[in-house]
């Protein structure tokens, strides 16, 4: 028997002040366009914002819905629209941001399960990895280079042939 470990870094940043013009643009999309979340039962807004590798910007919010389960968060209506869009196309870096009703959002958070999974999968479909951007409305920024790294020993295509 052996132990295996799986390390991941991650860039941590203390303000979107320390980014490059590029990833700051793409926050600020991603910050921006929480406005258009519709999030009237979770009240929790979140926008994300992809630059695709031909240079695009896309935007994606959380829709949510009376039937609870029907909601869908940023990160897939993000990933839904490129695909349907620009099929094919590689999403080079992904920001996520959010706010909800209790004041500024400054801690990051991250994608859930579900996202992380369809994040993974978008990557290997287009052979190409996501980079992440995480930050709230302000305050601290995470950005991670593959979005495998937060899906480890993740589920895909490859292993329906197994
Ligand atoms: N949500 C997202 O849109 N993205 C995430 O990364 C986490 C959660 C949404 C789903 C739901 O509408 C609300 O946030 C609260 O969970």
């Amino acid at each position: 028997m052996e132990l295996k470990e799986i390390h991941f870094k991650i860039a941590v940043y203390n303000s979107a002040a320390e980014l490059n013009t590029t990833d700051a643009e793409l926050l600020k999309a991603a910050r921006d366009t929480t406005e258009f979340a519709y999030a009237p039962y979770s009240k929790f807004f979140v926008g994300a914002a992809a630059i695709l590798a031909n240079g695009k910007i896309i935007t994606g919010t959380n829709q949510e819905n009376a039937s609870y389960p029907v909601c869908i968060c940023a990160e897939r209506v993000l990933l839904s629209a490129v695909a349907s869009q620009y099929p094919g196309e590689p999403v080079h870096t992904m920001a996520i941001s959010y706010k909800n009703n209790n004041g500024e959002s400054s801690k990051p958070i991250s994608p859930c399960g579900v996202c992380r999974q369809t994040l993974v999968e978008y990557q290997e479909r287009t052979k190409t990895p996501i980079r992440i951007i995480l930050s709230g409305m302000s305050g601290d920024v995470f950005i991670v280079e593959n979005a495998k790294q937060l899906l480890p020993l993740s589920f895909t295509a490859d292993d329906l042939l197994t």
